[in-house]
């Protein structure tokens, strides 16, 4: 009984997949889960609350008054009660709500009221799932901290084949278990992340950048927040944002920027994490006007920044620990094994721009990790999701063994 003591809300959006609901209700009741389901009026149209209610062992809910009474179901209530909220099926029309806030059902008003980590399984025929306004819906949604469970791919209810299936439900449980396991195990820890690029001045249009898109940053602070821990996330120059109530975000645009909301909150911090692909070195003079083109050649003078990492490792107290990323090109061991020494970090993070799909702005990366004891872990090509997973676990296990 993996989930004894646990209240998962279980919400069925109107698709032909919501026969699964019933079967995934099962598999939550029997692992000890309470689960109380809410369903949109068109799921009505595919399952009954009856069949439902008799697995969860609950009433179910669809509207936002119940009929013989006229008591309110109070979503808010619900939205704070569960441990986790799950969606599934999520269908097209349901995404689009939670996508830009729309609150015309008790499923959606709960979905807004929600404190609690939100996993969606979307359900949709091929073409729809691949259509660019779904996309971009999933891609809101997730960007909004929920934790998106891509669809399975094979034979869809329309005859086609493809990817479109609602994950499996025995695949959905899994995945409960691993999160509610871990919902709790940050909490009460202060956590700073440093992400995304830094931009330094050359002149009122131009500035010296890098390619980062904070993908890799963000994915740690999401996986972290749905763990327990406040996040202090410092974010340069990014596309990518997040909301989470967990995750406070500072934006800053220069490595000095970044350094001083960095140093401001280093004391008050359990964990500091390094994931900023910061300038090494800034114009000296930043040009006050526009430079003009007039002369053939011309060359900026450069000075160094502060490295945050290092001069944060130079007083960091005991207890605290600090990870840090290494970003190369050639002897990528080597100069991940000094950059650990040298910036104090607990362990190290390499990415190589030598692997393919690794490194800035994909969606996947590939690392390994290097420990002080000299210790090393390697990854396969993954997400960056499950990469921020599999760093976070590797943290854990270190925190276990200090205390
Ligand atoms: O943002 P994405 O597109 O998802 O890409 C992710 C990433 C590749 C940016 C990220 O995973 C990564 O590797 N970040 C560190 C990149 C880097 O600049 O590494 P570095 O080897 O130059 O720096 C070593 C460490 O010192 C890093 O932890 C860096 O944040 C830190 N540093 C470096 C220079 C400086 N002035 N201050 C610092 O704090």
């Amino acid at each position: 009984m993996q989930l004894q003591g646990k209240r998962v809300l279980l919400a069925v959006t109107g698709s032909i997949a919501a026969y699964k609901a019933a079967h995934l209700t099962r598999l939550l009741v029997k692992e000890g889960a309470e689960v109380q389901i809410i369903m949109s009026t068109s799921a009505l149209d595919f399952i009954t609350p009856l069949t439902l209610s008799t697995l969860s062992k609950r009433p179910v809910y669809h509207q936002f008054h119940k009929n013989e009474t006229g008591e309110w179901n109070n979503h808010v209530e619900l939205g704070l009660w569960a441990d986790l909220f799950i969606i599934a099926p999520l269908s097209a029309s349901t995404l689009s709500k939670l996508a830009h806030g729309n609150s015309d059902n008790l499923l959606t008003a709960t979905y807004l009221s929600a404190r609690c980590p939100v996993m969606l399984a979307p359900a949709m025929d091929l073409d729809m799932y691949q259509h660019p306004s779904v996309r971009a819906n999933l891609d809101t949604v997730e960007k909004h901290g929920n934790i998106l469970l891509e669809a399975e791919s094979g034979e869809l209810a329309s005859g086609l084949s493809g990817q479109g299936r609602m994950m499996e439900p025995e695949h959905i449980l899994e995945k409960t278990i691993q999160l509610l396991k871990k919902s709790k195990d940050f909490e009460g820890k202060k956590i700073m992340i440093t992400a995304g690029p830094t931009q330094e001045t050359i002149d009122p249009v131009r500035f010296i950048g890098n390619h980062s898109s904070g993908k890799m940053g963000i994915a740690l602070a999401k996986n972290l927040a749905n763990r327990g821990a406040k996040i202090e996330l410092i974010l340069g120059p990014s596309q990518i944002t997040i909301s989470h109530p967990n995750i406070k975000i500072s934006p800053v645009t220069s490595t000095h920027d970044m350094y001083k909301a960095a140093q401001a909150v280093h004391p008050q911090m359990d964990i500091c994490i390094f994931a900023a692909a910061v300038a090494d070195y800034a114009p000296a003079d930043p040009a006050k006007e526009k430079i003009k083109k007039n002369e053939e050649n011309m060359s900026i003078i450069l000075k160094k920044n502060v490295d945050i990492a290092a001069s944060l490792g130079a007083v960091k107290k005991d207890g605290q620990i600090h990870i840090g990323f290494a970003l190369e090109t050639n002897h990528e061991e080597e100069n991940a094994q000094t950059k650990l020494k040298k910036k104090n970090f607990d362990f190290i993070v390499l990415n190589s721009m030598n692997d393919a799909g690794a490194g800035f702005k994909h969606d996947t990366n590939k690392v390994t990790i290097f420990h002080q004891s000299g210790k090393k872990q390697v990854s396969d090509l993954l997400p960056k999701s499950a990469i921020a997973e599999l760093i976070i676990d590797t943290l854990k296990k270190q925190l276990d063994t200090e205390n």
